[in-house]
């Protein structure tokens, strides 16, 4: 089966199923500061699995844009890759168990064909905080046909996002055997030939600040299908990197390297999987490029190590471009951003890699001086590192190749705490935003729309969102304007949007397809590709924003609007940070 038929059955069977089809959100989670990338597809989702009505109704289905950095490491297995695509459908308070467990059983036996005799199901079996495990999916089970021996109860079986609130619930998942034999009678989850490829997120819950769960008034589906993972089993394939996904890339790197896959399959896996993920992050919407903080750090990350694994296989020139051409060239019927940013993609990636390779040439300079003079500790290989921006994994990896052994502690505890810069930045550093849909980010919600609109006023029509990100303390706003503001710009703007809120004006909301708000005046981020209908929030007749929400009812509840920063965000793109108090 082909990439794009594993796509189209999985859409058509669901449009049967009377659900809509919606496109894939951006990869950076606009105004949910939770998480740095889009992991998972109900993430665009979670004002709507919270109550807030999407505009193509009840029923959704899609294929979503994925990131995770977490199991960075784990990348040069058959299974493991930092982007991925999950393909999903979604019920927002309208179907439950029942269907959605029939459903999955109908797609895999009925349209994918899948013997029943392969599969496999695990179900939630209680934990410490819910103890009765989930005995209506148990039923629903059983009434397809599914042997109790093969359904297993699992502690672990509970889905939500990283951040420390928002929906979540058991979950049920479908596992398929990949052995040779038959599949046995009995299913065991520690036999790794029972892939997961299917897991229903059966949302019940919303986990609350202070760590319990209340029931959610809207009780919603959401499913999740890795594709790449889903594709190579059906096609047989104990690979990922061998379906038709990745098999392009490898040849172009066989070609580049002079190197054959099967000799260096984690070196080949890696700059595959990292390219990809950099050509998907440089072509997204959100605009990103290589950088030291956030997301742009993950990025420069990625294309660095990308390169780093490619001098392992004696790729010493130029190669990023090529790759990334086939691979724009792959996905750009279906991701047209990739096309519209090619330029930007391959641009940038040259540079990083033109910059690195200086880099790498001064580290190693030093490196090898340090070993002449046999002086390479633990503190001067992390010199290399403070001074040189040389890669730490590459100083221990060097030194070991050198017999050398630099786990002294120093080294150690700061490339442990290197090591976890990002991910504090994503576990610590953001809190709130609209994935808690608490009354304080959407006050901070509007606040955007009205300082939006007011900078408009002061500016020009020129300003556009950049980007928008909140959290319980501030909101933050980048737009497009070339200079700094003046004080007595930033004065203005401030004035407005406090006038604004003193007159009380009342937020509501119109449903229209996207021609018809363009028509109104509604501003938006046309770059984005819209569904066929969308929401239009207005504050009264001063702003018009094509937006999913949540918003506050009325302006009078935003309290005092302050600026506390304006500055430059990158180059052509201001960023002001703003405040609301009492
Ligand atoms: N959110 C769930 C997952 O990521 C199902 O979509 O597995």
């Amino acid at each position: 089966m082909t990439d794009k038929e594993l796509k189209k059955k999985f859409f058509d069977f669901f449009i049967t199923k009377n659900h809509k089809l919606i496109n894939s959100a951006s990869l950076i989670p606009e105004n949910d500061p939770t998480v740095l990338f889009t992991t998972a597809g109900m993430q665009p989702l979670v004002p709507y699995l919270m109550g807030e009505k999407h505009p193509e109704g009840k029923r959704l289905v899609n294929v979503q844009k994925c990131l995770r950095t977490k199991d960075i490491d784990e990348v040069g297995d058959t299974t493991h890759h930092t982007f991925f695509e999950m393909l999903g459908n979604w019920s927002l308070g309208d179907y439950f168990k029942k269907e959605t467990i029939k459903y999955s059983w109908e797609f895999l036996t009925e349209i994918l064909k899948l013997d029943k005799e392969n599969l496999a199901i695990s179900i939630f079996g209680g934990n410490n905080d819910i103890k009765e495990y989930d005995k209506e999916s148990e039923k629903y089970w059983l009434e397809l046909g599914i042997p109790k021996k093969r359904i297993l109860k699992l502690s672990d079986n509970w889905w939500g996002l990283a951040g420390e609130t928002g929906p979540c619930g058991p979950d049920t998942e479908i596992f398929y055997w990949t052995g040779k034999e038959n599949a046995p009678e009995v299913f065991d989850e520690e036999d790794s030939r029972w892939v997961e490829i299917w897991n229903n997120v059966l949302m019940e819950y919303s986990k609350t600040k202070e760590g319990g769960y209340e029931e959610l008034k809207q009780k919603n589906i959401d499913t999740g299908m890795g594709f790449e993972r889903t594709l190579a089993v059906l096609n047989n394939l104990d690979d990922n990197y061998l379906t038709e996904l990745f098999k392009p890339s490898i040849y172009k790197i066989e070609e580049i390297s002079k190197k054959k896959y099967k000799d260096y399959l984690k070196e080949f896996r890696i700059i595959a999987d990292h390219i990809r993920s950099s050509v998907f992050l440089l072509g997204d919407q959100s605009n990103i490029t290589p950088g030291n903080t956030g997301q742009a750090y993950i990025l420069r990350r990625l294309i660095r190590r990308a390169i780093r694994f490619a001098r392992n296989i004696d790729i010493n020139k130029l190669f990023t471009n090529e790759l990334a051409e086939l691979i724009i060239d792959q996905y750009k019927e279906e991701y047209p951003e990739l096309e519209e940013n090619k330029n930007k993609i391959l641009l940038e990636l040259e540079k990083e890699e033109v910059k690195f390779n200086k880099t790498l040439e001064k580290g190693l300079k030093e490196f090898n001086k340090l070993i002449e003079k046999n002086n390479l500790d633990g503190k001067q290989g992390f010199n290399l590192f403070s001074t040189y921006g040389f890669p730490l994994e590459m100083t221990l990896e060097l030194a070991k190749e050198k017999g050398l052994n630099l786990s002294k502690e120093d080294y150690e505890k700061e490339f442990v705490k290197h090591q976890e810069l990002s991910r504090t930045a994503s576990a610590g550093m953001f809190k709130g935003g609209l994935a808690d849909g608490s009354e304080i980010s959407k006050k901070y919600h509007t606040a955007t729309h009205l300082l939006q609109q007011a900078l408009r006023d002061v500016l020009g029509n020129h300003i556009e969102q950049k980007g928008s990100n909140i959290t319980e303390k501030r909101l933050r706003f980048d737009f497009s304007h070339d200079n700094k503001l003046t004080d007595e710009e930033k004065e203005k703007v401030e004035n407005i949007v406090n006038e604004k809120i003193q007159e009380g004006l009342d937020i509501s909301y119109e449903e229209m397809s996207i021609e018809e708000a363009k028509e109104k005046g509604a501003i938006g981020l046309f770059n984005n590709k819209y569904n066929e209908k969308v929401k239009v929030y207005s504050i009264e007749n001063y702003s018009k924003e094509i937006c999913g929400g949540p918003h506050v009812k009325n302006t009078k509840e935003l309290g005092v609007f302050k600026i506390k920063k304006e500055q430059s965000s990158s180059s052509g793109v201001r960023r002001i940070k703003a405040i609301l108090t009492n």
